[in-house]
């Protein structure tokens, strides 16, 4: 991949010209399993997970990667990230019936979310998770009597707003002053107070995550200063002791050549320097939630070209089959993509064009103004970085069908989602008159 290199995955080449991912062809690809088809490459999710754990631990060795599962999570991602030792972060009892499924080891689970519900709470403790990140005094209390119903014990850290701009997406901002989640600065004192006290919960740390994209290590280091503020205060006023700090995750990752972003290096130094500056005995765990920086350039979405228009004013359109339905980031977040037309990798790229998606929406518009060879009708488009937050954030808008996905490694493709059928759409519907559908 001479031209677009840090945007696909490490498996990727350039064959004759032909889009190779994990040594299978893209176009054939998309012949065999239909289009729109995402392609996970299994050794991007491998090394990925590796660089994190390596970064992080020769610096400090007592971290935990725990992986973001809401970044995009299948039994068989859970499998990989369990066999390269990452705990995982999940938000939902749906994310943990998954993991549950899996096999993943319950104990490496962290159950985070800012309104969890009885059932999700319920789910997390029959299930045996490792801790409950505890977001807010009402969930406290919830949990604390849950957890005494069942005659259980659960671990729990506190989930901080430490109120610091991670410089991001407004969407992608968490801790910001104005943020729904967490602990805002003037109840955490209370908030950790009542933990301390809550019967059969032991608060075994501290927890902030700042935003998502953040392409700064700054913010990291004012939370982590913040963070460690507070906990020192509170050991002195109550005995507290910091057993463990999770900084959460929202490490960029490129998706555009224009915008790279640092390496993990970068974060990782930064973050671990702060902290054994501030650190009082004994030094706490650190966790870290990285899910796009694992998974984001695993993920390739290939598309077939299904028309071309020029607007009156001179605008230019490729058309696929696809779009704001299984990738619904460039709607809500401006986010930007870059494209390559699979078999055509070694052709100028002299056409400016907009990748328009199939749906009924203005606004459904993948790519942006990007440069492509000429484009011909059935060609395979195929856009790098789309292994995060594009399939858990799809629809079924338009009533189209969810897209395939297939996993590459070796040359073998393994189908690992099948894309959906029409029944599918109409699965819990329930048909007929009102007559026939019972009133309650
Ligand atoms: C609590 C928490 N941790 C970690 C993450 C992962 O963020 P990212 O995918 O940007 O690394 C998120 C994402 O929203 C989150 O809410």
């Amino acid at each position: 991949m001479p031209s677009r290199p840090s945007l696909f995955p490490l498996s990727a080449q350039d064959m004759e010209g032909r889009l190779t991912l994990g040594s299978c062809d893209a176009v054939e690809l998309a012949q065999r399993f239909g289009t729109p088809l995402y392609v996970l490459d299994e050794e991007t999710i491998r090394g990925n997970a590796r660089q994190f754990r390596r970064e992080f631990a020769e610096r400090y060795p007592d971290t935990s990667i725990i992986y973001a599962c809401k970044a995009f999570i299948h039994p068989w991602v859970a499998r990989v990230l369990a066999e390269e030792g990452l705990g995982m972060d999940a938000v939902s009892a749906g994310e943990l019936f998954i993991l549950r499924q899996a096999g993943f080891p319950a104990d490496k689970v962290y159950l985070h979310g800012n309104c969890k519900t009885y059932e999700d709470i319920s789910f997390a403790l029959d299930m045996g998770v490792g801790r409950v990140v505890v977001d807010n005094l009402d969930e406290l209390e919830l949990l604390e009597r849950m957890v005494e119903g069942k005659g259980k014990k659960m671990r729990i850290l506190l989930r901080l707003n430490p109120g610091i701009d991670p410089h991001t997406h407004k969407f992608l901002t968490t801790g910001g002053v104005d943020s729904k989640f967490g602990f805002p600065k003037p109840k955490a004192e209370e908030a950790l107070r009542e933990a301390m006290k809550a019967k059969n919960l032991e608060l075994t740390g501290l927890h902030f995550h700042l935003g998502s994209s953040i392409f700064e290590v700054e913010p990291y280091i004012q939370a982590i200063e913040s963070v460690l503020g507070f906990a020192h205060r509170m050991r002195k006023a109550y005995g507290f002791i910091l057993q463990e700090l999770d900084i959460g995750g929202g490490f960029a990752q490129p998706y555009t050549l224009d915008s790279p972003s640092p390496p993990l290096s970068y974060y990782a130094e930064a973050i671990t320097a702060h902290l054994k500056q501030g650190i009082e005995d004994p030094s706490p765990l650190l966790v870290v939630e990285p899910g796009r920086s694992i998974i984001s350039r695993a993920g390739v979405a290939l598309y077939r070209v299904g028309g071309r228009k020029e607007t009156a004013s001179g605008r230019r359109y490729i058309l696929v089959d696809g779009g704001m339905g299984d990738n619904i980031r460039p709607l809500v977040y401006g986010s930007r993509y870059e494209a390559v037309v699979a078999g055509k990798l070694r052709e100028e790229a002299t056409e400016k064009v907009s990748i328009g998606g199939k749906f009924c929406e203005g606004g459904d518009i993948i790519a942006n103004d990007i440069f492509l060879p000429e484009v011909e009708l059935g060609d395979v488009i195929a856009m790098p970085g789309c292994g995060a937050y594009c399939l858990p954030l799809q629809s079924n808008y338009n009533a189209s069908l969810r897209p395939a996905i297939a996993v590459v490694k070796n040359g073998e493709a393994h189908l690992i989602r099948e894309r959906e059928k029409y029944e599918d759409l109409v699965r819990h519907d329930i048909c007929g008159s009102l007559e026939d559908i019972p009133g309650q």
